[in-house]
């Protein structure tokens, strides 16, 4: 049971799902987002927080003894827009970490840090970075912060690069990359509780068939997904294939691999 354990992001959607399925685990959730959120229940403390407000994240982390850092853009966007949300917020977590004495943080990373790999090839958790865009770029930062203040300061993390986590897979690609709710779960439960955690690096995607990415060096987390995106091969697979020569059949990253750059970044 973790004394307080602070989720970010807690109105999004994996993190208002964490929000109920990390209840059993913890005596008080504190629960942040800029967004609005559920009013707070018993055990749980409701913080709305800007991630790049510096101070403001300083005063969130105090009193938590882990963090699930799931707070920030999730798709694509215009650089400045990524900064603040998420390589501004990324730092702030583990700076806010380090001063109040965090002992462990599961950071929300991304497979698009790995997007510029090629469909059907197999990634290992250690294999090179190839960011698709300004938010791999971004959560490729946030590994490296969480591997520095491992060894720096010996908090413990998680990078859990997820794949696609959504109800179920919506389209071919994810029948590589789904992760679902129930998978995610337990994914971060495990990242909460392993007895050694270290820096570790895993990719959060089911036990789906012809998988490109391999947890063979997160095996430390005992995590062993139940649900797979078979079941849904045969209605993905009515739609038609992209052209074979469409960026987002070539690359992991899928659509994000062609996305920007934005005109009014000028
Ligand atoms: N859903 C996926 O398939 C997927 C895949 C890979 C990585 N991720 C990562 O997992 C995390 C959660 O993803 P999601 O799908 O729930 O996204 P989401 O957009 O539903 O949730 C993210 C939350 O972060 C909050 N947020 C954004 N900017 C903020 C800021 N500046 N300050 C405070 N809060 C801010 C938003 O209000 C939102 O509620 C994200 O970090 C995302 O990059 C998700």
């Amino acid at each position: 049971m973790i004394k307080r354990l602070l989720i970010t992001g807690a109105a999004g959607r994996l993190g208002s799902h964490l929000r109920g399925s990390l209840r059993p685990h913890a005596q008080t959730l504190r629960l942040s987002d800029i967004a609005p959120m559920a009013p707070a229940v018993a055990g749980e403390e409701v913080v709305p927080c800007e991630l790049s407000d510096k101070l403001a994240v300083d005063r969130l982390v105090q009193g938590c003894q882990a963090i699930v850092h799931m707070g920030g853009i999730p798709n694509e966007q215009p650089f400045e827009k990524i900064l603040d949300a998420n390589i501004r917020g990324v730092m702030h977590i583990y700076e806010g970490a380090r001063r109040h004495g965090v002992e462990r943080v599961v950071f929300a990373s991304s497979n698009h840090v790995v997007g510029f790999h090629r469909q059907g090839d197999l990634l290992e958790t250690n294999c090179e970075r190839r960011p698709d865009g300004h938010y791999g770029l971004s959560k490729s930062f946030g590994e490296d912060v969480a591997r520095f203040y491992f060894d720096r300061y010996g908090i413990q993390s998680a990078c859990l690069r997820i794949g696609s986590a959504t109800h179920e897979p919506v389209d071919r690609r994810m029948l590589h990359t789904w992760l679902s709710y129930r998978d995610l779960s337990e994914l971060v439960r495990c990242c909460l509780f392993a007895p050694s955690l270290g820096y570790t690096v895993a990719y959060g995607v089911s036990d789906n068939r012809d998988p490109w990415w391999s947890n063979a060096g997160a095996r430390h987390l005992g995590f062993e997904p139940r649900d797979s995106a078979e079941a849904f091969r045969s209605e993905r697979e009515r739609v038609p294939a992209l052209d074979p020569a469409d960026p987002a059949r070539i690359y992991q990253g899928g659509g994000f691999v062609k996305n920007g750059p934005f005109e009014n970044d000028f």
